[in-house]
């Protein structure tokens, strides 16, 4: 097999910690494949050309960083505004927190153009190349016009909302016509295909050519899922290590005589935050024996803090988790301890074992590895209890969770108390049972099946064909 040439806006030194779902998994899989890494650097030059960036290249272990600088005016329009502001709020099934009045769809153009401009010399000719997210979806298209005959499949982390919202978004038709530029298209979730399926068919007229096959503007398409996971051995080494190890002893020692609850996330609208605070309230009041006892250690990593909803969404929890403090707390406990940072990923593992419950409740997620990590780092003999959101990717894979229905504030109340109460015997069924899930589901079988569906792919189109 060739070189494997991974794309994706967000890079991360593979030999360093990174908070967010993409750079972890991309970092895992890169540190075992190697390859090349290309994607924004992180930097904004203020006074920069739209258009135009530089590249620098350099070597991290066996992976080769290809990193773009952006001007402030392609990343305010590109990442900030189309992205960030039209893309992940309507992927997300958030249409009124999407701002289609921006006009920023240039700029997110111009960046994908730009990403292929400084892209395609690198490339060598039996490259697979690998793009990622809803940043980088007409990229293929762009390197197609180039001339690129390479291999090239893509992989959406997030989910692909039902076609009357995913119509909403102004320019749709062509955000879907240059998925056709790929070999193979990839989603999280069964759901996120049948609702590509949906639309290509209804809105494009695609005809299904084979299982996951659809042929339209001149191009056929392979779309399948290839729900992501973790590196299940990597994360439990990780939790034998001295960092886990301590945070484990500290957490359970300062936390005597609580059950600890936890919820990581970066603390985005999608994860359902207030909704999990308000369904705590619920549980102490609901439940009045968790008083002085049930703690919720919510840790949320600062994420997109210039883009306006996350503001709002910052706010509101600062005011929700002081105001359960007000209410509830006593001078020797308080309900919630909100910490607004990303936490060591050293230290992740032994926090996660020294939680009863671990709260997952996003009001929509394309997978969630948090509901992953929290399994991987539980004692077997005397496990945790997941609490999962069925509208998270992961719902699919984890039927062994308690589920609940996050904007039924009461009803995920009543399942932590279940969780809470839950019997050692049946907690150890299923964490077993999830346990085996994720070894068998983990980040290698992602990468591999979907290396291995893209080198099965049909041939991929001539540059002729696709103008
Ligand atoms: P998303 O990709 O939307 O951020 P995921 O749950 O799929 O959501 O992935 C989040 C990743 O980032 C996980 O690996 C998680 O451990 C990490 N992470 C999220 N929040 C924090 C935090 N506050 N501190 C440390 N790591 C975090
Ligand atoms: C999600 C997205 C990724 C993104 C990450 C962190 O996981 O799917 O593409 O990298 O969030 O967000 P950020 O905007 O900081 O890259």
């Amino acid at each position: 097999m060739g070189r494997l040439v991974v794309v994706s806006n967000r890079l991360a030194d593979p030999r360093k910690a990174a908070a967010g779902g993409l750079a972890v998994a991309l970092g895992e899989t890169l540190k075992r494949t190697g390859g090349l890494w290309f994607g924004w650097s992180g930097k904004i030059v203020e006074d920069g050309t739209p258009g135009e960036g530089e590249l620098h290249v350099h070597q991290a272990g066996s992976v080769t960083l290809a990193e773009l600088d952006l001007s402030k005016e392609d990343h305010d329009s590109y990442y900030r505004g189309y992205a960030n502001g039209v893309l992940w709020p309507v992927f997300h099934y958030r249409l009124d927190l999407a701002n289609f009045e921006s006009g920023h769809l240039g700029g997110y153009r111009r960046v994908n153009q730009l990403f292929a401009r400084k892209l395609y010399p690198l490339l060598k000719p039996d490259d697979i190349i690998w793009i990622h997210d809803y940043h980088l979806i007409p990229l293929a298209a762009e390197l197609r016009a180039m001339g690129c005959e390479n291999r090239i499949g893509f992989f959406l982390h997030i989910p692909l909302p039902p076609p009357p919202i995913l119509a909403a978004i102004p320019s749709h038709e062509w955000l879907i016509r240059a998925m056709f530029a790929y070999d193979l298209v990839g989603f999280q979730s069964h759901l996120d295909v049948q609702h590509f399926a949906h639309y290509v068919k209804a809105e494009a007229t695609a005809e299904s050519v084979g299982a996951n096959q659809f042929r339209a503007f001149n191009s056929t398409v392979q779309a399948e899922a290839f729900p992501i996971g973790i590196d299940v051995a990597d994360f439990q080494r990780l939790g034998r290590a001295r960092e886990a190890r301590e945070t484990y002893e500290t957490t359970v020692k300062e936390y005597s005589r609580r059950r600890l609850l936890i919820g990581v996330d970066r603390l985005d609208y999608s994860k359902g935050l207030p909704q999990r605070i308000r369904a705590f309230r619920e549980l102490l009041l609901a439940y009045p024996e968790n008083r002085h006892s049930a703690t919720l250690l919510q840790v949320a990593s600062p994420s997109r803090e210039d883009v306006d909803a996350y503001n709002d969404i910052q706010h509101e929890l600062e005011s929700l988790c002081g105001s359960i403090n007000g209410d509830f707390g006593d001078f020797d406990w308080m309900p919630i301890r909100y910490i607004h940072r990303t936490v060591a990923r050293k230290r992740l593992p032994g926090l996660y074992r020294a939680c009863a419950v671990a709260l997952v409740t996003p009001l929509r997620d394309g997978m969630n590895l948090v509901a992953k990590e929290f399994v991987a780092a539980q004692d077997e003999e005397d496990p945790g209890v997941l609490v999962l959101s069925r509208f998270a990717g992961a719902a699919e894979q984890m039927p062994q969770a308690l589920m609940v229905n996050p904007y039924d504030t009461h009803g995920t109340a009543q399942v932590i108390q279940q969780a809470l109460q839950m019997s050692l015997g049946e907690r150890r069924e299923r964490h077993a049972a999830l346990l085996e899930g994720i070894r068998k589901y983990d980040v290698h079988w992602w990468c591999r099946e979907f290396l291995r569906t893209l080198g099965e792919a049909k041939q991929p189109p001539s540059a002729t064909e696709q103008n």
